[in-house]
Order: C-alpha cells, then structure tokens, then sequence
C-alpha cells in the first residue's frame, strides 16, 4: 500500500511488512468479528529500519497536530526507559503509537497498554506473560517489555504517545551486560505483534472500562501480596512488602516502618528482593 499519510509517502521497499501491520490491525478482536474500527479511527502506519527513538519523533508529530499513527522501528539508537534511562533497542519490536484522546482513560494508559502487549503475546504464542506493576511485562520471572508512556502539549490538547518495545530475539553476542540476567525473549512476527498490540490499546482506549482493566490488570499481576520489594524513588529507597492493587491500579505498600502506602506510576522504580 502506498500513499499520502502524515507521515508523507511510504516507501514501496517496506511494503510487505506494512501490510503485515494493516492485515493485523484489521483482523478480527480475539476472533470476534467485532469491528474495532467502528469507534475510533484505524492509525496510518510507517516502519523505518533505525532511527533515535520512536517515541521521541513521535512527541514532535503530536505537537504539531498529528493524527492517531503508529511508528515501528527495526532499531533505536537512542531508545528511552523510564527515568532517563536507556532502552536497549536491538533485535525486537519498537513501536510508539500517537494515541486517540483518551479521556478518563488518560492516567490507565501506561495499564492498558501493558494487557494490551500481555494479550498480544498470549494470543499469538500461547505464552502467558505477567504485568510487573507498572509498565514492565515479564515471562517466565524476566523482562519482556518495557512500556514509557509519554504526553506533549498540541495547542490546547494534551496528546499521548505510548512507546513499547518487546524483546524477540537475542542478539549475536547476546544481551548486554546490564541486563543479560533480568531480560527475555518471545520469537513472534513482529509486524503481526504491532497489529495486535495497537488494536488492543486503540479499542481499550475509545471503549474504555475501568472495572474491567482492573480485573485484567490484577489477574496478571507479576507481583503478589506479600513479595518483598524495595521501593526507589528519587528522595531514596525504601524496603517493603507488597500489599495489593488498589481499584486506581495503585500499588498498595506496607513499609518496615509499619506505615502503608499507596505508590503511583511516577517517579517509584521497584526492585524485588
Ligand atoms: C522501560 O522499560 O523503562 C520502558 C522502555 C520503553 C521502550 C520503548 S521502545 C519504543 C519507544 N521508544 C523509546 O525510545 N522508548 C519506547
């Protein structure tokens, strides 16, 4: 498919894949014939084979008005973690999504896009990963997938952009150093996994339902009351014990110190012991 998007148009070189992603996109939800493009309008896609980061060239897109879109990368050059860190960026899936106004659904975006990778992988390996609170998925007790969640001002709109990158390959010489012991993988077509992941987070976003990303996101908890975390915030660390979720997706904390808290996204970084 080529054609004038915002992007500008695509090249024919990566024509294959790109219908891969649209294939995907347009294929039926978990079977159902259900048409997921009814309430919120399909995203252009583009694929490059390398850049900085996604999600950082689609922070620019946003600002200046941008439309719902889709980038993929093959590689990031300078991929980003949360809290300024990096994101090894080699041999899996960068996508970053300029996102539909989500509403009240604006502080679950990070949530919904994480049961919206966990259910991609499940349903196209049969793998069952887990949501490590907030944004990481695991499989089988390692990293899968990092989600940085993002928002820029446009105007008067505040838009969102979800940024997710899946590990689905080792690459040659293996994972770096940093991360060798805490990262995994999961081989699934990358393109199909795009498709599936964005349908997923578009669909949950224009039909959002807190009860029920509450139940889907508590079901795939990696964490489980009574685990024993160290809690890293900015202002320093902290031991604790997991306690639950709360019905706002917050963590739940007891602290050594007998005090509970309520931990938000933000700033908080989790370690378990
Ligand atoms: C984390 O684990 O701390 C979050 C990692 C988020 C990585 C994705 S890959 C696609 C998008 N582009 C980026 O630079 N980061 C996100």
């Amino acid at each position: 498919m080529t054609g004038k998007s915002v992007f500008g148009y695509h090249q024919a070189m990566s024509e294959t894949n790109l219908e891969k992603v649209y294939a995907s996109l347009e294929s039926p939800l978990n079977g159902k014939a259900e048409n997921v493009w009814k309430s919120v309008e399909k995203p252009m896609v583009k694929i490059v084979s390398e850049t900085g980061s996604t999600n950082e060239d689609l922070k620019v897109l946003a600002r200046e008005g941008a439309s719902p879109c889709l980038l993929i990368a093959d590689k990031q050059n300078a991929g980003k973690g949360r809290q300024g860190r990096g994101f090894f960026s080699e041999g899996g899936l960068y996508l970053s999504a300029i996102l539909p106004s989500p509403g009240e659904a604006a502080p679950f975006v990070t949530h919904l896009a994480a049961v919206a990778v966990r259910e991609s992988v499940a349903y196209l390996t049969g793998e069952k990963p887990l949501i490590k609170w907030v944004n990481d998925v695991y499989l089988k007790g390692k990293k899968l997938c990092g989600i940085l969640c993002e928002s820029v001002q446009a105007g008067k709109e505040r838009r969102y952009i979800a940024g997710i990158g899946v590990n689905l390959s080792v690459p040659e010489g293996g994972f770096p150093k940093e991360i060798e012991k805490i990262a995994t993988f999961v081989r699934c077509d990358k393109e199909r996994l795009a498709g599936e992941i964005a349908k997923r987070l578009f669909y949950s976003i224009a039909n959002f339902n807190k009860e029920e990303l509450v139940r889907s996101y508590s079901r795939a908890s990696y964490l489980k009351r009574g685990d024993e975390i160290t809690v890293i915030k900015p202002s320093g660390e902290k031991q604790a014990k997991v306690l639950s979720l709360t019905n706002d997706l917050a963590l739940k904390v007891f602290y050594e110190n007998g005090e509970t808290e309520d931990l938000i996204a933000g700033e908080v970084h989790l370690r378990l012991r």
